[in-house]
């Protein structure tokens, strides 16, 4: 048997064990099965991991945190990550692109890459963000995500726990089957620090060249690469299945 087939059938024994429980148990039994040393959480600062890091402190959970500073976010998200630092006095480890990989886009495209067609952008988003986490994912048994099934039409298939295929390591989807309103009435009645960006028509923050607020009914990733088609706005973090 492959790893690969291995992977994907011990993913299903834990999806089939883990479905229907509470985030927080997720959480606990993820920790339990792939050990402190061998699992992080993914964290973009978007409202769904807000909730995740605030689980993970609520509960005494020792779960390691990450993020991805692809040196293209706003504003808003620093401010975030700052709230976040101080109101949990977690640490947050940063990673950042190597910057000979930016400076050689940079030069040869320009700063504003992502706009020339859907080659540059995966070539961005290559080097901003998949570069950096596959490094990081390379320590790891598991990642856990902030993935919701109602997200989009590119992840109406996500499983609480996925063999991940493209960095050969599973991921935990702890908020895999939460809606919105959920992700909301949790951040409001627990005080959770969040993106000011979500009050302004954001419901899903990535860079800010590549993100723009959506209007009342539309798709919640419709703001992410908007100019490109719905079934390309992955930027290769979350490779599903056959996309
Ligand atoms: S993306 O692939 O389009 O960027 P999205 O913003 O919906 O993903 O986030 C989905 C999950 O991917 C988040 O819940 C988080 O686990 C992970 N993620 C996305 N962006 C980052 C980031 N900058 N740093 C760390 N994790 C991230
Ligand atoms: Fe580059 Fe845009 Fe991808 Fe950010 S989302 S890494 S700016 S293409």
């Amino acid at each position: 048997m492959t790893q690969e087939s291995m992977g994907k059938e011990r993913a299903s024994q834990l999806s089939s064990q883990w479905a229907g429980r509470r985030p927080e148990e997720i959480l606990r039994l993820a920790l339990e099965t792939f050990g402190r040393d061998r699992i992080a959480f993914s964290s973009s600062l978007g409202a769904e991991d807000q909730v995740i890091t605030d689980l993970i402190h609520r509960e005494e959970l020792e779960v390691p945190l990450f993020t991805l500073d692809t040196g293209r976010l706003h504003q808003e998200t620093y401010d975030v990550l700052d709230a976040t630092r101080h109101r949990y006095g977690m640490k947050v480890e940063v990673l950042f692109p190597e910057a000979s990989s930016v400076e050689r886009l940079v030069t040869e495209h320009g700063p504003n890459l992502f706009y020339l067609g859907i080659d540059k952008r995966k070539e961005c988003c290559h080097a901003r963000k998949i570069e950096p986490l596959k490094r990081k994912l390379s320590t790891l048994d598991a990642w856990i995500c902030g993935l919701r099934r109602e997200q989009s039409v590119t992840r109406l298939d996500v499983d609480v726990v996925e063999w991940d295929e493209a960095f050969g390591l599973f991921k935990v989807n702890p908020l895999v089957d939460a809606s919105e309103a959920w992700v909301w009435e949790y951040i409001r009645s627990n005080g959770v620090p969040y993106n000011r960006l979500h009050d302004q028509g954001f419901p899903s923050i990535g860079c800010a060249p590549c993100t723009r607020a959506v209007e009342p009914g539309e798709d919640v990733r419709a703001g992410r690469w908007w100019w490109e088609q719905a079934e390309h706005r992955e930027c290769g973090l979350h490779r599903h299945k056959d996309k």
